[in-house]
């Protein structure tokens, strides 16, 4: 792949479109500096077993760098759902037949009205062949409170889970909530069940970024566990296109599972190296398997 600096007057650390480069790799992971839609064509087809992501969301938030390509800038919510779509047409490529692609969106207001492009997006997921599984809301107890008039304050966003099959690989027990009192027989305590189900409404306060220079919102680790543990089988791979600080990386190889990244971000993959390299230590060059068959 070609290496290339950003054009003049664009943020040095911002990659422009069309270059891509291997940031980071280990035998446990590989992380990417480019666009998602160009890296992601480099990746072997059926190769990833679950996409945990947060893409940037629509405008209004300004972000590091701000280069051209750059996913969240466009100028219509269609433009915005169209460059998501083309990052989930390469994801149903690149992803198993028994895999995940798990989807974190936050909307927003235009002129007083709820854009609903949460929904948008995952119907665009449909169009391309990926069923939806679950619409898991996240509730933010720690939300920022608002001051309008006439509306109520936000206070949630959406995980989507979408799946390839029917058939995909899920563990419901790795996620199964304690249950409550313990079932009790003749002779007491019997039987310890299995967990419940959780439910699609996570509780999650927000975390704090842990990257100063950077405004993006950062996932809780507890919304990406439990995605990883039901979705991605141990050792398998998880994979996210706009990897930010790393959270998914970290969480993925902490739970003994391969990890790939990608961000337009020199700085947040810079970041997210350090992150890595505490969990896995010094790296040895050989790469996850979806990383080697292209
Ligand atoms: C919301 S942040 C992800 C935060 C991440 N979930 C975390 O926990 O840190 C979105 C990321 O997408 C990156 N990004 C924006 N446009 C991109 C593109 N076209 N390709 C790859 N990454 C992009 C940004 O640099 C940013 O790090």
């Amino acid at each position: 792949m070609r290496v290339s600096r950003a054009a003049r007057g664009v943020d040095p650390t911002v990659v422009t479109s069309n270059v891509a480069s291997s940031f980071f790799a280990s035998r446990e992971c590989g992380l990417f500096l480019g666009d998602a839609r160009e890296v992601l064509r480099t990746l072997a087809a059926d190769s990833v077993d679950c996409t945990i992501t947060s893409p940037p969301y629509y405008s209004g938030r300004r972000h590091v760098g701000d280069a051209v390509h750059e996913i969240g800038g466009e100028k219509t919510v269609a433009e915005y759902v169209e460059a998501l779509a083309s990052v989930g047409r390469e994801l149903y490529r690149v992803t198993r037949p028994t895999g995940s692609y798990w989807l974190n969106l936050d909307d927003t207001y235009e002129r007083k009205e709820w854009l609903g492009i949460p929904w948008r997006v995952a119907f665009a997921m449909r169009e391309i062949g990926w069923k939806i599984r679950n619409e898991v809301i996240w509730h933010k107890p720690t939300h920022v409170p608002r001051a309008a008039k006439g509306r109520l304050t936000p206070a949630h966003e959406l995980l989507f889970h979408f799946v390839k099959s029917k058939d995909a690989y899920y563990d419901m027990d790795a996620i199964r909530q304690a249950s409550s009192p313990p079932i009790l027989g003749k002779r007491g305590v019997v039987k310890t069940p299995k967990g419940n189900v959780r439910t699609d409404v996570w509780t999650l306060p927000i975390e704090d970024s842990v990257f100063p220079q950077n405004d993006y919102a950062v996932f809780p680790e507890a919304l990406v566990e439990p995605p990883i543990r039901a979705t991605c089988p141990r050792g398998g791979t998880v994979l996210d296109p706009f990897v930010g600080s790393g959270t998914t990386a970290v969480v993925a190889l902490r739970l003994r599972r391969k990890a790939i990244g990608i961000d337009a971000s020199a700085d947040c993959l810079e970041f997210t190296k350090k992150r890595i390299l505490e969990v896995i230590g010094q790296p040895t060059i050989r790469p996850p398997d979806a990383l080697r068959t292209r």
